[in-house]
C-alpha cells in the first residue's frame, strides 16, 4: 500500500451554526463531529494525521489528544488555506494525501479506503468524493466536461444558473498526490465570491498543468452530509442513528421502535436484549445479553450485566450486576453500585450507593452516601438523612437486616448485620448485632376522647 496521509480541516467557526458551541465539536450521536472523523480517519491507516485547527484550537485538541498532530490556521482565510498550513508536516513528501472536512461526520471508512483505491486505480493527482443530491443547494458542483471528465468545481456562491442546476456534488474530501498538491496550493488565489482560497480551485490548477483528475460517487449521498447548520446537524443525527440501531439490530438487539431509540455511537449492547420505544442510551454505556429496558429509560455512562430489567428510569453513571431489576420510576444516580439480584421498586433513588447481591429496596425511598450489605429489606419510604446543609455522611447497614417504614437513618450512623429497626423510627445512633433500634414517641390511647372533637360531633 501506498503511504497513505490525512488532513482534516477543523478551523473554522461555524457561523451558520450560530452557537458558542464550535462547529466541528458538536455532537452527532453523542460524539463530536471531528471526533467521527479522527475515528474513521483512523481506520484506513494513515501514517500521519494533521488537523487543522483555529477557532476553539484547544477544544479541539483537548478532544482528539495524541492521535493527531496539529497545525494552527490563524485566520480562516478558507479552506485551500487551511490546508496550506499542514505544509510543514506534509510538504514534499511522497504518498497519497485523504484532506476532509471537520463537519462531514457520516462518511464511513469503508467509503474513505474506496477513494483510496479509486485514486491508486486512476493513477490520478487529485480524486473527488462526490455524490448525486436530491437538492444540492449549498454545496460545490462538480463541472464534467462534454466527455464525462471532471473539469473543475464551482462553488453555490460563484455558480452561474445552469452550474447551480447540476446536483453533482463535492462532498469536501479528496485524496491528492502529495507532492502535487503542496506545489498547487501556491496557484489558489481569492478571486471568487467570498474573497477566499478555495481548495476546490486545486482541481482546476491541476488540470492546467496538465494532470489528471477524477471523481469517485458515493452511492448514498447522505453519507455525504456536510452539516453547516443546525437543520443539517438534526438530519445527520438522525442517519448516524438509523445506521447505530441498524447495526445493534444486526448483532441480535430488538428494538421495538427503532425511530424513538437514541443511542449512542460506541455503545455496547448484548444479544437478545430487548429495547422498548423513547428510550435513550448514551455515553459510554454497555449493557448486557438478555435485558429488558422498558420505555421512557434514560440510561446514561452505565454498565449493565445481563438479565438487567430497567422498567421507565433514569441510571446515570451506575454499574448493575447481572439479574437486577429497576423501577418503574427510579432515578439511579452517579456512583450507585447494584450487585446481583438486586431489588430497586418504584419512586427509588439512589446516589454514591453501594448494595449488596439480593437487597430490596421497593419504594418511595432516597439511599444517598450508603453502603448496603446482601440480603436486607429496606420498606417503604426510607430515607437515608446523609446531609446537614454543609456536609455529606456515611450510612452503613450489615448483611440481613430489616429496615422497617418510614425510618430515618441519620448519618453517620452504622446498622450492623442481623438487626431490626422499628418502623417509623429515627435512628441516631449505631445498632449492635442481632438487636432491634427503635426510636419513636410511645403510643397512649386516650378513652372516649375523639367524641369531642368537633369533627365528630358533626356526625352525633
Ligand atoms: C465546502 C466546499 C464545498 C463542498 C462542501 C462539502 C470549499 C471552498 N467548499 O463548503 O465545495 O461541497 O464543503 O461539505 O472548500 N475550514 C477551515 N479553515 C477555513 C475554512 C474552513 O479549517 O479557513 C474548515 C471548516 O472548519 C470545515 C471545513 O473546512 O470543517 C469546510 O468548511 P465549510 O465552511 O463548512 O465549507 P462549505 O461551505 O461547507
Ligand atoms: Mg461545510
Amino acid at each position: 500500500m501506498e503511504t497513505r496521509y490525512a488532513i482534516i480541516l477543523a478551523a473554522g467557526k461555524g457561523t451558520r451554526m450560530k452557537s458558542k458551541l464550535y462547529k466541528v465539536l458538536h455532537p452527532v450521536c453523542g460524539q463530536p463531529m471531528v471526533e467521527h472523523i479522527l475515528q474513521r480517519v483512523t481506520d484506513t491507516n494513515p501514517s500521519e494525521i494533521i488537523t487543522i485547527v483555529g477557532h476553539g484550537a484547544d477544544k479541539v485538541q483537548a478532544q482528539l489528544g495524541e492521535r493527531s498532530v496539529y497545525a494552527l490556521q490563524e485566520a480562516q482565510l478558507g479552506t485551500g488555506h487551511a490546508v496550506m498550513q499542514a505544509a510543514k508536516f506534509l510538504e514534499g513528501k511522497k504518498g497519497t494525501t485523504l484532506v476532509i472536512s471537520g463537519d462531514t461526520p457520516l462518511l464511513t471508512s469503508q467509503t474513505l479506503n474506496h477513494l483510496f483505491e479509486y485514486h491508486q486505480g486512476k493513477n490520478a493527482s487529485a480524486t473527488i468524493l462526490t455524490a448525486q443530491a436530491d437538492d444540492p443547494t449549498g454545496y460545490g458542483r462538480i463541472i464534467r466536461d462534454h466527455v464525462g471528465i471532471v473539469d473543475r468545481i464551482v462553488e453555490q456562491k460563484d455558480a452561474t444558473i445552469e452550474e447551480a442546476r447540476v446536483k453533482e456534488i463535492n462532498t469536501g474530501t479528496y485524496c491528492f498526490d502529495n507532492e502535487l498538491l503542496f506545489s498547487a496550493l501556491s496557484n489558489l488565489n481569492t478571486d471568487n465570491s467570498q474573497g477566499e482560497y478555495y481548495l476546490t480551485d486545486i482541481i482546476e490548477i491541476l488540470k492546467t498543468q496538465g494532470h489528471s483528475v477524477a471523481a469517485y460517487q458515493t452511492e448514498d449521498f447522505n453519507e455525504s452530509l456536510g452539516v453547516n447548520d443546525r437543520v443539517a446537524l438534526a438530519n445527520a443525527n438522525q442517519f448516524m442513528r438509523e445506521r447505530i440501531n441498524h447495526q445493534h439490530m444486526l448483532n441480535g438487539v430488538t428494538l421495538v421502535d427503532p425511530s424513538t431509540t437514541y443511542i449512542d455511537a460506541g455503545v455496547v449492547i448484548g444479544s437478545d436484549t430487548v429495547i422498548e420505544g423513547n428510550v435513550t442510551i448514551k455515553g459510554q454505556t454497555v449493557i448486557g445479553e438478555d435485558c429488558v429496558i422498558t420505555n421512557g429509560s434514560r440510561i446514561v455512562d452505565s454498565q449493565l450485566g445481563d438479565c438487567v430489567e430497567i422498567r421507565s428510569s433514569v441510571v446515570e453513571e451506575t454499574t448493575i450486576e447481572k439479574g437486577t431489576d429497576v423501577g418503574p420510576y427510579a432515578h439511579l444516580r452517579p456512583q450507585t453500585v447494584l450487585g446481583e439480584g438486586v431489588h430497586i421498586g418504584n419512586f427509588v433513588e439512589t446516589k454514591k450507593a453501594t448494595i449488596g447481591r439480593g437487597t430490596k429496596v421497593g419504594h418511595l425511598t432516597y439511599v444517598g452516601d450508603a453502603t448496603l450489605g446482601e440480603d436486607i429489606n429496606v420498606g417503604c419510604g426510607v430515607v437515608f438523612v446523609n446531609y446537614d446543609g454543609k456536609s455529606k455522611y456515611q450510612t452503613t447497614v450489615g448483611n440481613q437486616s430489616f429496615i422497617g417504614s418510614n425510618v430515618n437513618l441519620i448519618a453517620p450512623v452504622t446498622i450492623d448485620a442481623n438487626t431490626v429497626v422499628a418502623a417509623g423510627s429515627t435512628i441516631t445512633k449505631d445498632i449492635p448485632e442481632f438487636a432491634m433500634g427503635i426510636a419513636r414517641a410511645k403510643q397512649e390511647n386516650k378513652e372516649e376522647f375523639a367524641k369531642k372533637l368537633p369533627y365528630f360531633k358533626e356526625f352525633q
